[in-house]
């Protein structure tokens, strides 16, 4: 999967680094691999050799246990190794693994073959990422070329937004069962949630032009401080991608430029704007604990990588809870923080969640360039308030 998302790329797309936040394709690339390396390869197989030892350094990404790293703003400046080298070491480390899964003893499997399903699920981080990434770096350019050409959008229009009550209870959040979630999303345990409401739909391009339009980034008494010092500093005033010609609103998408779809759900905001839309509406944003509880009986579906659109769809459910996967993140008001009795996981990859526990805010469901089989109730996804990048739109609560 991750390198099918290369095919529409030339050579120089994998090279660029659009902002110090974001990293090259190549990158994303030699980093994903050099996981099962560092992680598999290297406890796992003594006879195991490096193809250089020196990308033990510079594809590390924040491992300070695993040891120094290059610094993560200057990743666009290694044109060296080239991408075809990148792509050879990826064979190298894949060849690894194969000979690792074929001849590794019991105990050494069992020991690492949880870290073997982390490394699937890693890359399935990165290949979003290379994607939020690439998005960003093609609208840098001043030609705002196309990743590809996209289907078009369905026609469709915005069904109005419905309120779903439920009621006070204490209920249980967090990861169950076998299956793989990563170690933020552990223990579960009980929470007390009062009634609230939430909106069915997520809030559409049509109805955050509203505010746009309403002088929603104009009005301080809206925004958090915080969020009214970065709209100040950064200039903001749409989200991220938006632009504006005499013919009216324009989105800039992985297709490329084209009208604002009203029917679409808002993407590329922040917190701060998204905070600041729910004030403006007369309601806030779903604590996640909140947003865990109303997704109990929802299906996991909706537009994921897989549909190859690489944009949000509108909704077309009318009542019933709906986009909870799929189209977008939501952010919650939720600072994401560690759940009681929470464990890192030992080692070095402790360092892979738990580190990460201030300053930031939980996301959840996932988005249009989320993998299927990535998203579940549990997932805590996280990034700081002010980051526009990621596919990250709005849902309502009350
Ligand atoms: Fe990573």
């Amino acid at each position: 999967m991750t390198e099918s998302l290369c095919e529409p790329l030339e050579t120089e797309d994998y090279v660029i680094q659009s902002m110090p936040d974001s990293s090259p394709t190549k990158w994303h690339l030699a980093h994903t691999s050099w996981f099962f390396e560092t992680f598999v390869l290297e406890p796992g197989t003594p006879e195991y050799r490096p193809i250089d030892a020196r990308y033990r350094y510079l594809f590390n990404s924040y491992y300070y246990t695993v040891g120094p790293m290059h610094v993560r703003p200057e990743r666009g400046f290694i044109s060296r190794p080239t991408v075809k080298e990148i792509y050879a070491y990826r064979r190298h480390v894949d060849a690894g693994m194969e000979r690792f899964l074929r001849d590794a003893d019991a105990q050494t499997f069992a020991r690492l073959s949880p870290v073997i399903t982390l490394g699937l699920n890693h890359c399935q981080q990165h290949q979003e990422l290379l994607l939020t990434d690439l998005k960003h770096a093609f609208w840098k350019n001043p030609l705002q070329p196309a990743y590809r050409k996209l289907p078009d959008a369905p026609k469709s229009e915005t069904v109005p937004l419905h309120w779903i009550p439920f009621e006070e209870g204490v209920c249980a959040i967090g990861h169950e069962g076998d299956g793989f979630a990563f170690d933020n999303e552990s223990p579960r345990h009980r929470v007390f949630v009062a009634p609230f409401k939430l909106a069915h739909r997520l809030v559409t391009n049509d109805e955050y032009l509203a505010f746009v339009l309403g002088g929603g980034y104009t009005r301080p008494e809206l925004w958090l401080s915080d969020g009214w010092n970065t709209r100040v500093e950064e200039n903001w005033d749409a989200p991220l991608y938006w632009l504006k010609d005499n013919a009216g609103w324009k989105e800039f998408t992985l297709g490329g430029v084209r009208p604002l779809n009203g029917a679409e759900p808002v993407c590329h905001v922040s917190y701060y704007e998204a905070d600041a839309y729910a004030r403006w509406a007369g309601a806030r944003l779903p604590t996640e604990a909140e947003w865990e509880v109303a997704a109990e009986d929802a299906p996991v579906s909706g537009g994921f990588l897989e549909s190859r659109r690489f944009c949000p769809s509108a909704a077309v459910e009318k009542r019933a809870l709906t986009q909870l996967f799929g189209e977008a993140w939501q952010w919650t008001q939720s600072a994401y923080s560690a759940y009681p009795g929470y464990q890192p996981l030992s080692g070095a990859l402790g360092e892979y969640n738990g580190k990460f526990m201030s300053g930031q805010m939980v996301l959840r469901g996932a988005s249009c360039v989320t993998p299927r089989s990535h998203a579940r109730r549990s997932y805590r996804n996280f990034f700081p308030p002010k980051m526009r990048w990621q596919f990250v739109g709005i849902r309502l609560a009350s």
